[in-house]
């Protein structure tokens, strides 16, 4: 969300004249867009923020700007502590940024806004898509909602991105008819919990938006993220069984295999019952990857509690996860609760769940060897030493995406005849020969479908 964020706050200094540079020391201009979610992602803010104070001592004309969840939540008191700091921007407000700049430039002033808005659709980063994401050019982050109601204990999001709001699909559908004009083959809907999207507004729920965006012509793949449990619906479930376009990937956060800690964390649902949605997610789409969040070391948890966890983790057998070291976030319930863990026992659970999922990965991996997968093509590949050293140097190495979001590079086979016809956004039959912890490595097969003719098919949405 926050990759997508920045995109749009590129555009919105663009409308002001300010382009990218590589170079910060040479800016006029310097953006940091801030994530609150843990401790250590604020304490990052603060300590680069410091370091700015030189570069303002050299350009007192260098504007220096703060956005995103930490801006939102700390408001005016990000100007006290950092009086180099012009501008604090909250996560709801990047469509004022070119008033705001024009009236720093002109006027020397600093300015706060951190006003959550009520609505969402009218806001003008929406309106004209910018490229999100990894810049590649065939896949792109679209916003659907925004915000969120859960309130789990230890999360500061509700506080920072406002109540949960679903932007109009009709709005949604247009812009990514225009990003497929424009040549995207494959899009992300982000979210907090896609899976409420609609409930309040009634126009569709997720699954019903998810089909009408399975008819758009010239999109290749959809993918979303991310869903709380308790609200996966059968009907989204069977999503995956209906539309061709679904990929086969939900990340699934579970947070803890242990129901009281669950229940402490207002959660909402128990093992069981998560576990119950996965046997029901593999059933309609039994190759479905399954992805998830763990939290070590909530306040409370016991060692018991946390073995739990880890006996899930091998229950579910999931593809991947992330793990993070419970933090205290303001304004949070779990702030208040008083049983904290050290923080070696944290890490030390948290070390236990990363080796645990570096070993599973791989070996997952391992067992996609001799298989044949498709990819969608997203440009040449950055990781050079995923190359086997008998490889010829002088060969394009091509990189994409499973279904199930594995990343794949490859080549193209010496007599299959393919060197001219990859290019990215092309979906490839690709045959898997090698395995690492993080990717896959193999050799293209042929081409699935290549150029997408639009014949004007998407032209209203421009
Ligand atoms: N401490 C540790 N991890 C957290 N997350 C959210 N809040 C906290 C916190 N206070 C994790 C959750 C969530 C992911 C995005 O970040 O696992 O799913
Ligand atoms: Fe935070 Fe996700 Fe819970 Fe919302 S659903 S409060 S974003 S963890």
């Amino acid at each position: 969300m926050n990759v997508y964020d920045s995109s749009q706050i590129a555009r919105m200094l663009a409308l002001s004249g300010y382009e990218v540079t590589p170079f910060m020391e040479q800016a006029d201009l310097i953006f940091l867009n801030t994530c609150s979610i843990r401790e250590k992602a604020e304490q990052k803010v603060y300590s680069f923020l410091g370091r700015l104070a030189r570069l303002k001592r050299k350009n007192g004309d260098l504007i220096i700007a703060a956005g995103g969840c930490v801006a939102q939540q700390e408001g005016s008191k990000m100007l006290q502590r950092m009086p180099h700091l012009d501008l604090v921007v909250g996560t709801h407000a990047y469509h004022r940024l070119p008033w705001m700049i024009q009236k720093i430039e002109s006027k020397k002033c600093r300015i706060v806004d951190v006003e959550l808005a009520e609505t969402i659709d009218e806001e003008e980063p929406f309106i004209n898509p910018a490229k999100g994401g990894e810049d590649n050019g065939v896949t792109n982050f679209v916003t659907i909602m925004r915000g969120c109601d859960n309130f789990c204990a230890y999360c500061v999001v509700p506080y920072v991105r406002g109540r949960e709001i679903s932007r109009d699909p009709a709005n949604i559908i247009q812009e990514v008819k225009m990003l497929v004009s424009n040549g995207v083959r494959e899009v992300t809907l982000l979210g907090q919990n896609v899976n409420s999207f609609g409930k309040k507004e009634g126009k569709a729920l997720f699954p019903e938006l998810l089909s009408r965006l399975n008819e758009i012509k010239g999109l290749l793949r959809i993918r979303f993220t991310t869903s709380h449990p308790k609200d996966l619906s059968n009907d989204l479930i069977n999503a995956f069984g209906k539309l061709n376009k679904l990929c086969h990937h939900i990340h699934l956060p579970v947070q803890s295999g242990s129901d009281r800690i669950l229940s402490l964390m207002n959660r909402k649902y128990s093992r069981r019952q998560y576990i119950k949605k996965i046997l029901k997610l593999r059933r309609v789409c039994p190759d479905i990857a399954i992805t998830t969040d763990i939290i070590v070391g909530f306040p409370g948890e016991t060692s018991d509690d946390f073995k739990q966890t880890l006996d899930l983790i091998q229950e579910v057998s999931y593809d991947n996860w992330f793990a993070f070291k419970y933090s205290d976030r303001p304004q949070t319930r779990a702030i208040k609760l008083t049983d904290k863990l050290s923080e070696d026992v944290k890490a030390d659970r948290l070390q236990q769940v990363l080796e645990k999922q570096k070993k599973q990965t791989f070996l997952k991996n391992q067992t996609l060897i001799g298989t044949t997968q498709t990819v969608l093509v997203e440009g040449t590949s950055k990781r050079e030493k995923n190359r086997p050293s008998k490889i010829d140097c002088h060969k394009v190495q091509w990189s994409g995406r499973t279904s199930t979001n594995r990343i794949v590079n490859f080549l193209t086979d010496n007599g299959a005849g393919l060197e001219d016809s990859i290019f990215p956004g092309a979906l490839v039959s690709v045959r898997i020969n090698e395995a690492y912890a993080n990717s896959l490595f193999g050799s293209a097969m042929s081409v699935i479908q290549d150029k997408v003719e639009l014949k004007g098919e998407n032209s209203n949405a421009a």
